[in-house]
């Protein structure tokens, strides 16, 4: 206790020092995601990643309007290539060329996006996708870290594989000093890293505190955040009193073990949700991001790393309310922002340790009228259950589930939220707000304490677009799915 409280007042008197080293390239990133039914425009979003001085940004594909936004603005980019374009790059240099054409030079001009990283793949060694991507993973990396070469592009752009957490193995440890990779990919992991090496790239991890806490009712609840535990873990002259330290020092080790004890690492992905479980609320992501923030940007390091920067992409900028929930219900609540763009939540993302900051909100929203759908009490309830399920197919009713914002509304409330989620998806289309006779119109906020019933944006060009993407990406989305559930989880 007196220990931890001492390492705290000494990283407190750290921040002044370090300031000015952190907001240059080491500037804290976040991850900005488009699946969604209503996106912000992109324009809006830069305004946002701006106001909040945001150096860095990871995408999940490189759609032009997206990546063209950021022009000019100096934030580092890195751009995606999804898992299902892997083979067609691997077996076709002229994929791989095309690719790199339209998606990196074609930005890359002077005044134009800082591209710094292209993403082969996401988490294509997941577990659970059995394999599916083993074999032209590294091909495609090979063929698009030569199209960056022949388009003169290798000393700015790098290339680049993010992975779950999940390629690692506890081995026959328990402890961060124990980690190793997968057996099943570990001669893919040894070329990875030794490409990575000579390219002079980052070896780039996604980490989840969350999902232990999640998936595992035994595991301590302090040992989540960071600020000291009850459940200090000791490893030989190491003591790890975060779950985050010990998967990155896991995976120090890991790369230790193969040969590559000094190679950059890039937490790809990291945060916590706000809805949807019993975990995921408004305090435990505030707290978790707070520290997080506070603990990257304090230069401390990790106990494998001491005193070193932890560069991270926060996961996410913004909620997504088109994501498969597969993983569990809180998957469309990452966001420190909610869709509209307003903070959910106060948070310091300086490293400057300000407590009640509260996040600039996105400038420029156009919503919908003030108008909701609910539940029309004079109905025929024998069709509510019917209608309820039918609008949840499509809208988004994780709120309604067990330990999620909206949970204690009761029946009817359930029925209004899930009427109105529909109606607003469907840009309150009025018949949208049928419902067999189920549905009416309001103009009164029918929100209930912190259940908040929203009313969408006006639709932006860029929505139709998105909307084109998802039909077509839907194989994707449903493999997707396995991102979380199966990710690696700290064995406690
Ligand atoms: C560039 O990226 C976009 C969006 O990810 C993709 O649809 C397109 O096919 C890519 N271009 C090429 C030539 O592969
Ligand atoms: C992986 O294998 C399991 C068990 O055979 C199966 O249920 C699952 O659908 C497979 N996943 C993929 C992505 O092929
Ligand atoms: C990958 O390559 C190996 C060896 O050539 C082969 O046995 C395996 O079936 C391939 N896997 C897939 C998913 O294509
Ligand atoms: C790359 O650089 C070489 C040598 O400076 C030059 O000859 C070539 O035209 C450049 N290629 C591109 C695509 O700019
Ligand atoms: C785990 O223990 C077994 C039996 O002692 C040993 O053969 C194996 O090499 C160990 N594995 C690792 C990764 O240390
Ligand atoms: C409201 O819906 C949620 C999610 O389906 C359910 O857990 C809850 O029991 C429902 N409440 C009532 C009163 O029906």
């Amino acid at each position: 206790m007196w220990l931890s409280f001492l390492l705290l007042l000494f990283s407190a008197s750290l921040f002044t020092q370090k300031t000015v080293w952190k907001l240059g390239v080491n500037g804290l990133g976040v991850n900005w995601g488009t699946i969604s039914s209503h996106p912000l425009p992109p324009s809006v979003v830069v305004n946002l990643l701006q106001a909040n001085k945001i150096s860095k940004v990871k995408l999940f594909d490189a759609d032009s309007n997206v990546v063209g936004a950021l022009a000019g603005t100096g934030i580092e980019v890195m751009v995606a290539i999804p898992n299902e374009m892997l083979e067609m790059i691997s077996s076709s240099m002229d994929a791989a060329n095309n690719w790199v054409h339209d998606n990196v030079t074609h930005h890359t001009f002077t005044g134009g996006v800082n591209i710094r990283y292209v993403a082969v793949g996401n988490e294509p060694f997941l577990r659970s996708y059995n394999g599916t991507f083993n074999n032209v993973t590294l091909p495609a990396l090979l063929n698009i870290q030569k199209a960056l070469s022949i388009a003169n592009l290798t000393g700015q752009v790098k290339a680049t594989v993010p992975l779950n957490a999940d390629v690692l193995s506890n081995g026959n440890s328990t402890l961060p000093s124990g980690g190793i990779f997968r057996p099943d990919i570990h001669t893919l992991m040894l070329k990875l890293a030794s490409f990575l090496h000579k390219n002079g790239a980052p070896f780039s991890v996604n980490i989840y505190p969350f999902l232990s806490l999640q998936q595992n009712v035994n595991f301590p609840e302090d040992f989540a955040f960071f600020e000291g535990t009850q459940h200090a873990l000791i490893d030989g002259p190491r003591t790890y009193t975060n779950v985050f330290d010990a998967s990155y020092d896991m995976l120090v080790t890991a790369l230790e073990g193969i040969g590559y004890p000094n190679m950059p690492i890039i937490v790809g992905e990291v945060g916590w949700p706000t809805d949807g479980d019993m975990n995921a609320n408004l305090d435990n992501a505030r707290r978790f991001n707070q520290e997080l923030v506070n603990h990257a940007l304090s230069g401390k390091g990790t106990p494998l790393r001491p005193g070193k920067p932890i560069e991270l992409y926060l996961f996410g900028l913004i909620d997504e309310d088109k994501k498969s929930i597969a993983p569990g219900n809180f998957e469309r609540h990452w966001g420190i922002y909610s869709y509209d763009g307003r903070g959910k939540y106060a948070l310091d993302l300086s490293g400057k340790g300000r407590s009640n900051f509260n996040l600039p909100k996105a400038e420029g929203v156009s919503y919908l009228p003030l108008r909701w759908c609910v539940l029309n009490p004079s109905g025929d309830m024998s069709k509510l259950a019917e209608n309820v399920g039918y609008a949840c197919t499509s809208a988004d009713c994780t709120a309604l589930t067990y330990g999620g914002s909206c949970n204690s509304i009761g029946g009817d409330g359930n029925a209004s939220y899930a009427f109105n989620n529909y109606y607003q998806l469907n840009n309150q289309n009025k018949d949208a707000c049928y419902f067999d006779g189920l549905g009416m119109v309001t103009t009164e906020d029918p929100s209930i304490g912190s259940c908040k019933f929203p009313v969408q944006l006006v639709p932006s060009y860029f929505d139709s677009a998105a909307t084109t993407y998802f039909t077509h990406l839907s194989i994707t989305i449903t493999m997707g799915f396995a991102t979380a559930t199966l990710s690696f989880v700290f064995q406690f």
